[in-house]
């Protein structure tokens, strides 16, 4: 499978002009994306905009999507209006968004919506704090186990990206990123519990990503890991170190 690379814009920038010339910083460097399943996941207000920018090297992501596919929901951005846009996956369950009161049962709910409506759900979790104990590995098994809840193992795992974000690794400098060895661990873990959820034969189709503080000067150990590409915040802002993550996923590519 090509190495996956999401980059989430938060909130940012903060103009459309800003958003723009970003794109467009990509855009100089596209055939460093080319190799890679690339998605910009942009506010919505940016969506046309970026789109134009990224033709032909990259996919538009949203960083929500609504549970229900249509109807009226004052607010709400639903499914078929991301599709309109051509949205192809939407990040689901951000630790940001579970902050603010999202649960595992509304990420459930929000994954199944989204493979209903032909969009490739990212689900994300990651514990807050990590102890000595290993209470963290349950926490994640949990979340899983929960977000997961009504996906099917035939028709919906094959179309599933999980990104594993430790909310204590997101939003800082790549020196206080996770460690390459304990990712190696989690990630084995996190094989384990998608083993134990939907068979052997459909868990090794469901990527995983790592997201918290990637930067170009630690990504080439991360990607050593058996992750299948990144997550990326902060970064993903930046073309010139967007880039050099690129680079460094395109050496699994
Ligand atoms: P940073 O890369 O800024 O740590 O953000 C990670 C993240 O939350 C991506 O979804």
């Amino acid at each position: 499978m090509k190495p996956i690379l999401v980059g989430n814009w938060k909130n940012h920038p903060d103009s459309l002009a800003r958003a723009a010339s970003i794109a467009s910083g990509l855009a100089k460097k596209s055939a460093q994306y080319k190799k890679l399943a690339t998605y910009i996941a942009p506010p919505l207000p940016y969506l046309e905009t970026v789109s134009k920018k990224i033709k032909g090297f990259g996919n538009l992501a949203s960083q929500d999507i609504f549970f229900a596919p249509e109807g009226t929901y004052t607010g709400a951005t639903t499914p078929d209006i991301l599709k309109s846009f051509g949205v192809k996956l939407s990040i689901i369950g951000h630790s940001e968004r579970r902050a603010l009161g999202e649960t595992n049962e509304v990420a459930s709910d929000k994954i199944k919506c989204a493979l209903r409506s032909g969009i490739t759900p990212l689900l994300c979790v990651g514990e807050k704090e990590r102890d000595a104990e290993g209470e963290h590995f349950e926490f994640i098994r949990e979340e899983l186990r929960l977000s997961l809840e009504g996906v099917r193992r035939k028709d919906d795992a094959g179309k599933l990206i999980i990104a594993y974000e430790p909310v204590w690794a997101i939003g800082k400098r790549s020196k206080e990123a996770m460690q390459p060895t304990d990712l190696a661990q989690m990630v084995i873990f996190i094989k384990k519990v998608l083993t134990d959820i939907f068979g052997r034969e459909a868990a090794e189709m469901i990527p995983i990503l790592y997201g918290g503080s990637v930067e170009g000067d630690n990504a080439k150990a991360l990607i050593e890991t058996g992750v299948n590409g990144f997550l990326v915040g902060h970064a993903s802002l930046d073309p010139k170190m967007f880039g050099e993550i690129a680079a460094a996923l395109e050496t699994h590519a």
